[in-house]
């Protein structure tokens, strides 16, 4: 529940307030992008350990944070898996509190989804044998603990899982892990005095967590040093509940290859790519002018609306973030060996996309936000179609195969919305063509005015339900979330 409703109310004033806004002095740079090591099931006969664990951990020098992770003190290691493999992941669980390992894109029956129904209690292991049936993706997993989703991700409970296949291999992509393809796992955090806090009260219960610190992998403005070639950059937004709005420092375009669901079926040139809470995006950058360059974000903004009036309220990560804010550096080094990519491989994957007129059902979903609901307790604040979620209702009950239309629309403000255990596409955005933005296999999308979903239900979930919900992380253990059985 809010922490303490009334009270938080009563210092309303922080809605519009520089309230949030903390200074303290960060280093110019914090040193070289860190590569979560990278776990290949296949060099390790199909079987990966997790661990889930506490520690602390120094992203400031000379300033200690007590964190979590997965075999770390914060993150956890890449796992890549083959098409067409089974993996066995052993998980335990050396917290002090019940955890989960949801795979977020996985497509995967419901009873090795890793939501809250899969819960591993301290000291007990869960060990789920994953059949790997899908194109090449960047995929993450992360803690999806019953009401502590946000607060065991903001911890450090995440990491990132790339699935690949002969298809992806043959394209000859940039692909060499940590050299010129690049996991890149985009979190803001809250620092004090470089210390890592959890904010609390109003804010964070109306827009999420949120932080004056952009960390990748787990550091601060780091920098990478990459090839004078082209790289593959695979973009993870794995914060609470922030949208960044990418782009370049020296407005260079970059390509765009792929989305949460895998490749797209052909590169789009861009010069900026939004990236909401849970969604995931590969693009390819050519360093080849060899000149550093930034990666940056334009400043954190949400707007809620209330009484007919739109509120902008922009969270402000430093001190001097007037313009954009940056995320990382690049610094190439000059072309001299042969190694990497330079060219740009024209068509990616291909992909059969359901026919809308094999639809046999149609569902609609609203994501109710109701401010009053922070007044009155007897209002739930945040719902799905005004029901908080409950892991003991089944909310929609799906027929495995069955192809569907789920149109859902948001209130308030933007949600990123995700589905488990499947891919869809959006077919239509406000009764219109969907962006440019919304094509591809998705598996987390941005709702405001409705947009249609067309969706095949293929992975079973008869044993344990699928989850729907919104990807911020404080709106889902507030209860805007919701589960569907496939049978
Ligand atoms: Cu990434 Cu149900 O979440
Ligand atoms: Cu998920
Ligand atoms: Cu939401």
């Amino acid at each position: 529940t809010f922490l303490n409703r009334r009270t938080l109310l009563a210092g309303g004033g922080l809605l519009l307030g520089a309230a949030c806004t903390r200074r303290f002095a960060t280093p110019d740079q914090a040193g070289t992008l860190p590569i979560p090591r990278l776990l290949d099931a296949r060099d390790h006969g199909q079987r990966i350990g997790l661990r889930a664990q506490e520690g602390e951990t120094t992203f400031f020098p000379g300033r200690r944070s007590a964190t979590m992770g997965y075999n770390g003190s914060y993150l956890g290691p890449t796992l890549r898996v083959h098409r067409g493999d089974d993996v066995t992941v052993t998980v335990s669980n050396n917290l002090s509190a019940d955890t989960t390992v949801h795979w977020h894109g996985l497509l995967v029956p419901g009873e090795l989804d890793g939501s809250p129904h899969q819960t591993i209690s301290p000291g007990e292991t869960w060990r789920p044998t994953l059949p790997i049936r899908q194109p090449a993706a960047t995929l993450f997993y992360h803690s999806h603990a019953h009401g502590q989703t946000a607060e065991q991700v903001y911890a450090g409970l995440a990491g990132l899982l790339f699935v690949t296949d002969e298809e992806e291999q043959g394209l000859g992509l940039p692909s060499d892990y940590g050299v010129d393809d690049l996991p890149i796992l985009i979190q803001d955090r809250q620092f004090v005095d470089g210390r890592l806090v959890l904010p609390a009260g109003m804010m964070v219960a109306l827009d999420g967590r949120r932080g004056n610190v952009i960390l990748v992998n787990g550091a601060y403005n780091p920098r990478a040093d990459v090839p004078g070639s082209l790289v593959r950059l695979r973009l993870v937004n794995g914060s609470n509940a922030r949208t960044y709005d990418l782009s370049f420092s020296d407005g260079r375009a970059f390509y765009w290859i792929g989305t949460e669901g895998g490749l797209l079926e052909k590169s789009v040139e861009l010069q900026s790519l939004p990236l909401a809470s849970g969604q995931r995006a590969e693009i390819l950058v050519d360093f080849s002018d060899g000149r550093p360059v930034s990666l940056v974000s334009a400043p954190d903004q949400s707007t809620l609306r209330m009484h007919g009036m739109s509120m902008m309220h922009r969270h402000e990560a430093s001190e001097n973030n007037a313009g954009n804010e940056t995320v990382l550096t690049f610094s190439p080094r000059l072309a001299s060996s042969k190694r990497g990519s330079t060219t740009l491989p024209l068509l990616l994957a291909s992909r059969a996309v359901p026919d809308p007129a094999t639809v046999v059902a149609r569902r609609r979903l609203v994501l109710n936000m109701r401010l009053g609901g922070m007044m009155d307790s007897d209002e739930e604040p945040l719902t799905i179609n005004h029901r908080r979620f409950d892991m003991d209702r089944i909310d929609e009950e799906v027929e495995l195969g069955a192809v569907e239309i789920w149109k859902v629309s948001g209130q308030k403000m933007a949600h990123p919305f995700h589905i488990h255990g499947v891919h869809f596409d959006v077919l239509s955005r406000d009764g219109e063509e969907p962006d440019l933005l919304d094509q591809g296999p998705r598996d987390t999308i941005v709702v405001d005015e409705p947009v249609e979903l067309l969706i095949r239900f293929d992975q079973p979930a008869s044993k344990a339900p699928f989850l729907f919900h919104c990807h911020i992380l404080e709106h889902e253990d507030e209860g805007m979330m919701g589960q569907f059985s496939v049978t």
